[in-house]
């Protein structure tokens, strides 16, 4: 599995990716935007036919430049649990701390067991501290959705080194 920043190309990709992983889906347009303004700190996991079977969405935050927040990780349940989020996890923190950046935030909803164990376990290997604090509760998304949107924990990670 090549992992490797997207391409233009590959929004498409990531929309449809999105969609089969249980995520909070965006636009097309987001993805297409995404892989425009921010490749740079973005991946894809993309097998010997082209297809991607994994990424990593996230950009440095503009108030707190030591601090990159990982907008979304989704890995296609065909190839889940062969630690292919690690690798990509693994890769962008490499790619984040050449660049100085010593911290990892992103969101998570109270009941998701798995992107949890990944952030745990991330944490683990690089023997850096992790925190969790509530960060958006039900109140900060609208009211008229069919489904109300769950509450979303931040977890902080680092420093990295
Ligand atoms: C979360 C997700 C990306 C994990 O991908 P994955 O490639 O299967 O994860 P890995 O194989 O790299 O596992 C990494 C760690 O998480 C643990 N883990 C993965 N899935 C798990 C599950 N369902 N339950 C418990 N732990 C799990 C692994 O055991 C491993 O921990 P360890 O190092 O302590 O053994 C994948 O389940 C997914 O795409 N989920 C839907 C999208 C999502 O919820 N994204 C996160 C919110 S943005």
């Amino acid at each position: 599995m090549a992992l490797e920043p997207p391409t233009l190309d590959d929004g498409r990709q990531l929309w449809a990716l999105a969609r089969i992983s249980d995520l909070d889906v965006n636009s097309p347009y987001a993805y297409v935007l995404w892989c425009r303004d921010f490749a740079a700190t973005s991946l894809v996991a993309r097998d010997s036919t082209g297809t991607i079977r994994g990424f990593v969405t996230g950009y440095v935050r503009p108030d707190a430049p030591d601090t990159y927040f990982l907008w979304q990780v989704a890995v296609d349940p065909a190839f889940r649990g062969r630690r292919l989020a690690r690798r990509m996890l693994d890769r962008i923190s490499s790619c984040i701390t050449e660049r100085g950046i010593r911290y990892l935030e992103a969101t998570v909803t109270p009941g998701n067991t798995a992107s949890r164990a990944l952030f745990a376990s991330f944490a683990r290997a690089r023997s850096a501290a992790l925190s969790w604090t509530p960060l958006f509760d039900r109140g900060h998304f609208p009211a008229e959705l069919p489904e109300q949107h769950e509450p979303e924990d931040l977890v902080r990670i680092g420093p990295l080194r």
